[in-house]
């Protein structure tokens, strides 16, 4: 996929939820070859040079006939408070679509699991988008979209997701909204208890709940995706920086790295070597984080 370096401008700015906001960004020449589990860097400042470095964000969604894509960020550091304060209007420098996007399902008849934590419903709602438009309206029923958070506070509004069509299982850690607990004692509760599994699983979610995902998975018998963040300077390959420990099915006992930006960000989660990755290493959010 080619990548373009272009000067995108905010259009609209929409605070979604406690520290969340939504940014929806005009890219004519970025857009026409995006696909959702790609992502995008973004330099923060439009002028000056702090903070210095671009920051990843994944595709949220994708409006390819108005050349449009939208960014879900959450505030924790420097860079995200600066973006998320820019008002419409501002014109910033975008590079992407990079890294390798989610794969499709095979056909309408396969079942299919979103799990979301958190920020983690950003990449994955681009997916849903697509897998809902029309060409595959009749396959909605077969949809399930686990999506926890913490709080109520800290949940996107549900009502676009619910006009989507698929089946939504809210869940929050302290029961103030939907099921109580996190989401993947939601998903368990429903692949657990006598319903099949899906037959293909996304998601992407906290590295405790990715890692607690990789481990459920393991041994069962479905296609899963899961994208991830590392730390990543430039999103192109260049600085290394986002190397992960990986597994070479070649020599089990041989050292072997991936790189999110160029590899991924969308894995199967076998493939990493969890055991060995340090929580500095891959973040716990997803290309919203910093
Ligand atoms: Fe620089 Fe991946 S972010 S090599």
């Amino acid at each position: 996929m080619p990548r373009v370096q272009e000067k995108a401008k905010i259009l609209e700015t929409h605070r979604e939820a406690e520290g969340i906001h939504r940014l929806v960004f005009y890219a004519p020449r970025i857009v026409p070859t995006a696909r959702p589990g790609q992502f995008v860097m973004i330099r923060v400042a439009s002028e000056g040079s702090d903070p210095l470095l671009a920051r990843p964000f994944s595709f949220h969604r994708l409006h390819k006939e108005d050349g449009l894509f939208e960014i879900l960020l959450r505030v924790v550091g420097t860079g995200t408070r600066i973006l998320s304060q820019r008002p419409a209007g501002s014109v910033l420098d975008v590079v992407g679509p990079l890294g390798r996007g989610f794969s499709l399902p095979s056909g309408p008849h396969e079942t299919v699991a979103f799990v979301a934590g958190g920020i983690g419903i950003a990449p994955l709602w681009a997916l849903l988008d697509e897998l809902t438009a029309k060409t595959h309206r009749n396959r909605t029923e077969q949809l399930h979209v686990f999506y926890g958070a913490r709080t109520r506070a800290e949940l996107v509004p549900l009502t676009p997701l619910k006009r989507l069509g698929v089946h939504l299982v809210v869940s929050t850690d302290d029961g103030s909204s939907g099921e109580a607990g996190t989401v993947l004692e939601a998903l368990r509760r429903r692949y657990e208890g006598g319903s099949g599994l899906p037959d293909r699983l996304y998601a992407c979610g906290s590295l405790p709940m990715q890692v607690s995902l990789a481990r459920w998975v393991s041994g069962r018998n479905l296609s899963v995706e899961m994208s991830l963040e590392s730390m990543m300077a430039c999103g192109i390959g260049a600085c290394l920086g986002c190397a992960l420990p990986a597994v070479n099915p070649d020599d089990p006992q041989a050292e072997r790295y991936v790189h999110v930006c160029q590899d991924g960000p969308v894995f199967d989660p076998r493939r990493i070597r969890w055991d060995k990755i340090q929580p500095i290493m891959a973040r716990p959010l997803t290309f919203a984080s910093l």
